[in-house]
């Protein structure tokens, strides 16, 4: 059996790269984008996997560059797409600025899904389109309101891949939606509760669990599943 291909957007640091190492190491091919593909992590472990992992230069919001990387993949078939790229804002509610909102809106809930109708027909029958959300979206636990643009923003991702699922129709992929858990990342912090080694050791564990499923489900690292 060939090994799978998975392709990671967002994957110059924290859990993008944490899972382009995790992948490799379970014999995944490796297809990974970075903003700056010059000097980055992800390019210095490209060169320590000869064959096994290419770069790809994208800023998720740039619509050419979404093109260009459609075009430089051509028949490439996938796997996995997992879109992984995300941004914070932790203004309260009263303070957010329409840029801010704007900007963050677009990174985490509309660029991902464009990501995905664009690079659909590239992924083989029954592959996985995975999305990096958080439990911060789920609208059933949404009890206090800090960092109130953000949580907005993966609600709205959350709402963008059930319409995704609709439009391309139910049981064509198998879609997860993650949350990673509170982990040590620039954007979780060092007080986090899960190392980025764990949280994608759960994920990639998740990903084969559900592989083939033809489901649309949001679950954490550990398979629990989240109201939406
Ligand atoms: N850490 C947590 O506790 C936690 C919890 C729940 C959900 N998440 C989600 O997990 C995902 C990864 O977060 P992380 O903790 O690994 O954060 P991180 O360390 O801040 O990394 C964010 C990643 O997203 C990329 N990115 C941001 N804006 C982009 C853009 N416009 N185009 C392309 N790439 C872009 C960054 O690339 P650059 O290097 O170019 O900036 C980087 O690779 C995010 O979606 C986040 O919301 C994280």
């Amino acid at each position: 059996m060939t090994e799978p291909t998975a392709l990671i957007v967002g994957a110059s640091r924290g859990l993008g790269l944490g899972l382009a190492r995790e992948l490799l190491a379970r014999n995944w091919t490796v297809i990974g984008t970075a903003r700056e593909v010059n000097g980055s992590a992800l390019k210095k472990l490209g060169e320590a996997h000869p064959g096994r992992l290419r770069v790809e230069a994208l800023d998720v919001n740039n619509e050419a560059q979404q093109r260009a990387l459609k075009s430089k993949l051509g028949g490439t078939e996938l796997d996995l797409l997992f879109v992984n790229a995300g941004i914070t804002d932790r203004a309260e509610l009263a303070d957010i600025s329409q840029q801010a909102f704007t900007n963050v809106m677009l990174t985490n809930a509309l660029s991902p899904v464009q990501i995905a109708l664009a690079l659909r027909e590239n992924l083989r029958p029954g592959g996985t389109v995975a999305f990096m959300s958080s439990r911060m979206g789920s609208i059933a636990e949404m009890e206090v309101g800090n960092s109130a643009v953000y949580r907005a923003s993966k609600a709205a991702l959350n709402a963008l891949t059930r319409c995704f699922v609709a439009g391309v129709g139910a049981g064509t992929f198998t879609v997860l939606t993650f949350h990673p858990g509170w982990v040590r990342t620039d954007m979780g912090g060092p007080n986090a509760a899960v190392s980025i080694e764990d949280s994608v050791r759960g994920i990639a564990d998740v990903l084969e669990r559900e592989r083939g499923s033809g489901k649309h489900k949001f679950l954490d690292y550990q398979g629990n599943a989240i109201p939406w």
